[in-house]
């Protein structure tokens, strides 16, 4: 169940745009800067190489704004083909680009293979020392980077990664220009919201195809419930389902499953055709909630038809051999042992679910039960306050030169920030679009509303820079 509420998606960048496929090779050169394992305390210099992406080819060197991607829970890779708004602005600005890796993910690893082995080890990753390499990161370049020593920088970041570009700018602006958080729930953590809100928001996002599609889902939980309940039930249901595993107990981990890709198609419910973990079509919901018309259907023929659907996400290319249900397998790009680790610490979200309001199972969250979880994995207890404090929660009306946007299809967003904090800390708000759709390259099909929005994220660029460079000469 823990990794229900954990995932922040992310998709690759391969187009399926009406008849060619094309693969966004950006090219860039990456690097590595040798990074504090620990930024509090002087008891220790001990560093590690913490890698980043460097394109120069737009970069005048005359102090010309940077780019600076402040990297999520993954591999960077993921996020430089899935940025690029970057890229597209980058020329326009003669911007150096640089996409910085999240310590504890992909190759950036303070102590190696043994980064997640004990709780010693693990304690050095928390947002604040992710934050600090930053900071030490654009010292150097700052140092290093001929021109760039005046240079206005400006941080970016979707999803986890806006998160902390927009808490970057909040705790160093004398270091940060102004920020871009896209799709950032900076107002995610346990008790700032209702706990329902994330899948309510899922639900919605089903339910506006058609009422008879969440439902439907709503029911198939029950359905799976009888149909598992016997022997044969579970062999009718692992050969209809063509499951890469038998059946074995009851239906809990295949309920798993479905759950994520719910999520993860509320997420990923783009324009246009994308792939991420598989490939999508355009508009992934529609082509699901269109084999999900009867909710009213016997348990198999709506399992059946449930089948169809979860085709959808996991079958769109037509080369899936088998249904495989192990949700791990779904994020293998995404740092999972990281980010499980991240909310047992300071992200605690503390979703829940009522099947009433939203389509979900029921199930409520219960701390001590997850800090129990937590601490068995991990040998560590999450705090309900660490984010609050750290951040301020709600009280961050001294925020200033940070831009957040929501897609409001996207379940994250009543999470996130949909009201203007401050004269220059603003809110964008997409009624119709879904995950960070703003931050990705654009695409014909985006709606009018994005459009908008990067005009917005550009003009607020130049601005942040004009006034950095004023107050350079004053
Ligand atoms: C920077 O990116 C552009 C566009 O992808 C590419 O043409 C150029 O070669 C890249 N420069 C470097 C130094 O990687
Ligand atoms: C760490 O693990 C990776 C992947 O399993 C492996 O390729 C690599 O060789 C390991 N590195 C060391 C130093 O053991
Ligand atoms: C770190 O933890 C391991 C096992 O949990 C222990 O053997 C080791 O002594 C600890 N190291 C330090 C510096 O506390
Ligand atoms: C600039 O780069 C050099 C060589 O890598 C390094 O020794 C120096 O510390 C850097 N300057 C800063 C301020 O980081
Ligand atoms: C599950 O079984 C119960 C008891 O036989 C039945 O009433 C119900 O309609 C079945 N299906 C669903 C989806 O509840
Ligand atoms: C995936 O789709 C192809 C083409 O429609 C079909 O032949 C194959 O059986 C499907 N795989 C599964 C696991 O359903
Ligand atoms: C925030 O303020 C900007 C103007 O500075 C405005 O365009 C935007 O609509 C406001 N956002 C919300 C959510 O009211």
């Amino acid at each position: 169940m823990w990794f229900q509420c954990s995932t922040f998606s992310f998709t690759f960048f391969i187009h399926a745009l009406c008849c060619f496929v094309t693969t966004m090779g950006y090219e860039y050169k990456m690097k590595t800067f040798d990074a504090l394992i620990d930024h509090f305390s002087f008891s220790s210099q001990e560093t590690f190489p913490l890698r980043y992406a460097v394109n120069d080819s737009y970069w005048k060197g005359d102090g010309g704004p940077v780019f600076f991607y402040t990297g999520n829970e993954g591999t960077i890779e993921l996020f430089i083909e899935n940025t690029g708004f970057i890229w597209e602005a980058a020329p326009d600005f003669n911007a150096l680009i640089v996409f910085a890796e999240h310590r504890y993910y992909g190759k950036s690893l303070p102590f190696g293979n043994d980064s997640f082995s004990s709780p010693n080890k693990t304690g050095y990753l928390t947002s604040l020392q992710a934050i600090a390499d930053f900071v030490d990161l654009i010292q150097f370049l700052k140092a290093n980077v001929s021109g760039a020593r005046n240079s206005p920088f400006i941080a970016i970041g979707g999803s986890y990664g806006g998160m902390l570009s927009a808490w970057f700018k909040m705790k160093y602006p004398h270091i940060i220009a102004g920020a871009i958080a896209s799709s950032a729930p900076i107002w995610q953590f346990a008790g700032m919201n209702p706990c329902n809100t994330f899948a309510k928001t899922v639900t919605a996002d089903f339910t506006r195809e058609s009422p008879e599609c969440s439902n439907s889902i709503r029911r198939s939980w029950k359905a799976i419930d009888n149909v598992t309940a016997s022997d044969e039930g579970r062999s009718w249901l692992s050969d209809s389902w063509r499951l890469c595993e038998h059946l074995a107990g009851d239906g809990a981990a295949l309920k798993e499953w479905l759950s994520e890709i719910y999520e993860d198609l509320a997420m990923m419910n783009f324009p246009y055709a994308a792939k991420f973990h598989h490939s999508l079509p355009a508009y992934p919901i529609k082509a699901v909630c269109s084999h999900l018309t009867d909710s009213s259907l016997p348990d198999r023929q709506l399992l059946d038809s449930l089948f169809r659907a979860v085709s959808v996400y996991f079958n769109h290319t037509g080369d899936a051999r088998c249904l495989d249900t192990d949700v791990a397998h779904l994020y293998a790009d995404l740092g999972t042992d990281g980010w499980d680790y991240q909310t047992c610490t300071e992200v605690v979200q503390g979703m829940c679910q009522d099947g009433v309001e939203d389509m979900f199972e029921p199930y409520s969250f219960d701390f001590a039960s997850y800090s129990d979880s937590c601490y068995s994995r991990w040998g560590v207890r999450p705090s309900l306050s660490e984010g609050i404090n750290l951040y301020g929660g709600r009280d961050i009306s001294t925020a200033a030169n940070i831009v957040l946007t929501n897609g409001l299809l996207d379940p994250w967003s009543g999470l996130g920030v949909l009201r203007n904090v401050s004269e220059t800390a603003v809110a964008l708000v997409m009624p119709d679009t879904p995950h960070h759709l703003d931050l990705r390259a654009s695409n014909p099909a985006d709606p009018a509303s994005v459009r908008r929005v990067r005009e917005i994220l550009r003009e607020s660029i130049g601005r942040w820079a004009a006034e950095h460079r004023a107050a350079l000469s004053e």
